[in-house]
């Protein structure tokens, strides 16, 4: 049986409805179910008592970040070893793409993947690239501007969409997927200056010292502001720029064309 922790997130529903979709009739984890069911459970990785991997072969884990290294680290352990215990097969974890490495939340995921390397289970890592979604979501234009640090480095940002079909072809036949790092960033690097022009806006970039200070005016999260400037500088300084991924063989068909659309449907809802 295969167990997906975080359906309730946006990249973990899509793993999850696509894998219902496929016919792998997966078993939901969540910190916060709707309801508790036959197929449900409420997995917690705050939670030791929660972590219940009875019957499972299969353990999707969807990272719970959005906290400080030793929190998020604490979770991935907790639910790393209640897999160990209770004798998983297989544990899939989704990762930071390579180029991330300088992200204020990589090393987090680079514990993780230490982790299990030294696991007893067999594992598949799906280091995915930066979500389209966030990019946009950090570009938004406001009265047809973009004012943002984001310099003239390119993004190889990936639909959350295109990560789930991934995550979810390697659940179909984890053993074909065993102990395989994947690198899964998107295949179209756009710079910020590059998708204003696509999406007939302006650019207006801006240094990281402003940003920060406007940072500080949003009710954040203590965290928050430091993995936002990480990803400002690593964009802005042409670290996010993948040269080489899988997303296209693990998919077999060409990505999704990505942040400019990201950023259009924005456009579009708002
Ligand atoms: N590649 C990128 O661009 C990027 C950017 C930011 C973050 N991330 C990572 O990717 C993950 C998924 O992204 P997303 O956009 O889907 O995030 P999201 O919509 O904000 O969802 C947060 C995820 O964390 C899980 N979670 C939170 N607390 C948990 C707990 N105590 N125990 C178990 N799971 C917990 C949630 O699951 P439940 O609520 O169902 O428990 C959910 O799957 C994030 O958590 C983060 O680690 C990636």
């Amino acid at each position: 049986m295969i167990l997906i922790t975080g359906i309730s997130g946006r990249l973990g529903s899509l793993i999850h409805a696509g894998a219902i979709a496929r016919g792998l009739a997966p078993m939901a984890g969540s910190s916060k179910p709707q309801g508790i069911g036959e197929r449900t459970r409420r997995i917690d990785f705050d939670d030791p008592d929660s972590l219940d991997l009875g019957g499972v072969s299969t353990l999707m884990i969807v990272s719970a970040g959005y906290g400080e290294d030793d929190v998020v680290i604490g979770r991935h352990e907790r639910i790393i070893s209640a897999a160990e215990q209770k004798g998983v097969q297989h544990i899939v974890y989704t990762s930071l793409a390579g180029e991330g490495d300088h992200l204020a939340f990589a090393l987090a995921h680079r514990w993780t993947e230490r982790r299990l390397q030294r696991s007893s289970a067999d594992r598949t890592i799906l280091r995915n690239g930066l979500y389209a979604e966030l990019i946009a979501d950090l570009s938004a234009p406001v009265d047809g501007i973009i004012t943002a640090p984001f310099g003239t480095g390119r993004i190889s940002a990936v639909a959350r969409a295109d990560l789930a079909e991934a995550a979810v072809t390697v659940l179909a036949n984890p053993a074909a997927h065993r102990n395989r790092i994947y690198e899964l960033s998107g295949t179209d690097a756009w710079s910020i200056g590059e998708l204003a022009d696509a999406v007939g806006v302006v650019y207006r970039p801006i240094g990281l010292g402003a940003q920060r200070e406007h940072l500080a005016t949003l009710p954040l999260l203590p965290f928050q502001p430091a993995m936002l400037m990480s990803i400002y500088s690593a964009a802005a300084h042409g670290f996010l720029e993948s040269h080489r991924s899988d997303l296209q063989a693990l998919l077999e068909r060409p990505p999704r064309p990505s942040l400019a659309e990201a950023l259009k449907h924005l456009g579009q809802a708002r």
